[in-house]
C-alpha cells in the first residue's frame, strides 16, 4: 500500500490498519512481533505518541459520556456504511479498499467458512464505528489498539514507553495493578481506551447475540486477545467469550487482499441479514 500524502483524513485509519496486519502477519512469532517498531512507519509512530498521551481517563469517561448515549440521530445499519464510505483516502483511491468494501471482505470471508448469520453480520458490522471521523474526533480516539485506563500500562501494548506523555502516568491511584479496578470485576466494568469498538458495541448492543458483542467491543483489543495481558480484570465470562474474539479476529486481519466483492452480487444478501437483525433504523 503506497501511500504519498501523509495527512489525509484516511491516512492514519488505513495505516493503522495495514500495521497491525503487518505486526501479526500470519507465521510471525512473538519475538518478530517484539521488532514492530521496524514495521512502524513515522505515521503510525506519531499516531501511538498522540493515543497514548491522550487517551486519559477523564478522557474516556468524557467520550463515553458523549456519544454512548447514542443521541446522535437514527440511521439505518447501511445508510451508516455509507455515510462511513464517504471516508476515502484521495492520495490512493485506486488501490486501497473502500470502507464498505473492507466490511464485505471481512463478512465474505466469515460467510464461506461456513459461520452463522449473526457471525456474519458482526463482520459487516465491526468498523463502523469509525463514524466517529466523520463526527470529527481525532484519529488517536477513533482506532489503534485498546488498553484498559485507571490501572498499570501492561508491556504487552505497542510503544508502551509512550505514556510517559499521559498525565494518568503521575497518578499512583491509576497506575497499581488493579487501579480503580478489584481483582477479576469483568471487563464491562473496565474503560477501555476510548475508539471505533466501544461505539459500535453500544449501537449494536441491542440486537446482536453476547458473542458479537465482545467482537465488536474488544476487536482491538490485542493485549489482551493476542498477548493474554490483563487476565486479573477479567471473569469467567470474559474467558469464554475471549474464544470468540480470537475467532473473530484473522477475518478482520487478513481478509484484506483477497478480491474486491461484487457489490450488486451480494447486496441482497446482505440486506436481508441486516434486515433480519435490525430494525429499519436505529439510534447513533
Ligand atoms: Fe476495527
Ligand atoms: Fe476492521
Amino acid at each position: 500500500m503506497s501511500h504519498v500524502a501523509a495527512n489525509g483524513p484516511m491516512q492514519q485509519l488505513e495505516e493503522w490498519d495495514d500495521f497491525v496486519a503487518i505486526r501479526y502477519r500470519q507465521g510471525k512469532s512473538e519475538e518478530e512481533f517484539r521488532n514492530y517498531e521496524a514495521d512502524a512507519n513515522p505515521g503510525v509512530t506519531q499516531f501511538y505518541r498522540q493515543n497514548h498521551a491522550n487517551q486519559t481517563f477523564e478522557f474516556v469517561l468524557q467520550k463515553k459520556a458523549e456519544y454512548c448515549g447514542l443521541t446522535r440521530g437514527k440511521k439505518s445499519v447501511w445508510e451508516m456504511a455509507e455515510y462511513l464510505n464517504t471516508l476515502v483516502d484521495e492520495s490512493d483511491p485506486d488501490t486501497d479498499l473502500t470502507q464498505i468494501e473492507h466490511l464485505l471482505q471481512t463478512a465474505e470471508a466469515i460467510r464461506k467458512d461456513g459461520h452463522p448469520r449473526w457471525f456474519i453480520l458482526a463482520g459487516f458490522v465491526h468498523d463502523l464505528g469509525k463514524v466517529l471521523c466523520l463526527y470529527g474526533e481525532p484519529q488517536w480516539a477513533v482506532v489503534g489498539d485498546t488498553f484498559p485506563v485507571g490501572c498499570a500500562y501492561s508491556d504487552e501494548i505497542v510503544f508502551p514507553e509512550f505514556f510517559a506523555a499521559n498525565p494518568d502516568s503521575k497518578v499512583p491511584k491509576y497506575q497499581s495493578k488493579f487501579g480503580v479496578y478489584e481483582a477479576n470485576c469483568g471487563l464491562d466494568k473496565v474503560h477501555l481506551s476510548f475508539g471505533h469498538d466501544e461505539y459500535i458495541y453500544h449501537v449494536t448492543r441491542r440486537y446482536l447475540p453476547e458473542e458479537a458483542q465482545y467482537m465488536l467491543r474488544y476487536h482491538s483489543f490485542y493485549p489482551a486477545h493476542k498477548h493474554g495481558a490483563y487476565r486479573h480484570l477479567m471473569n469467567d465470562d470474559d474467558e469464554r467469550m475471549f474464544e470468540w474474539v480470537r475467532k473473530f479476529n484473522p477475518y478482520d486481519l487478513y481478509s484484506k487482499g483477497r478480491e474486491r466483492p461484487n457489490l450488486q452480487a451480494i447486496l441482497p444478501f446482505y440486506q436481508d441479514l441486516i434486515a433480519e437483525f435490525f430494525p429499519k433504523q436505529i439510534d447513533w
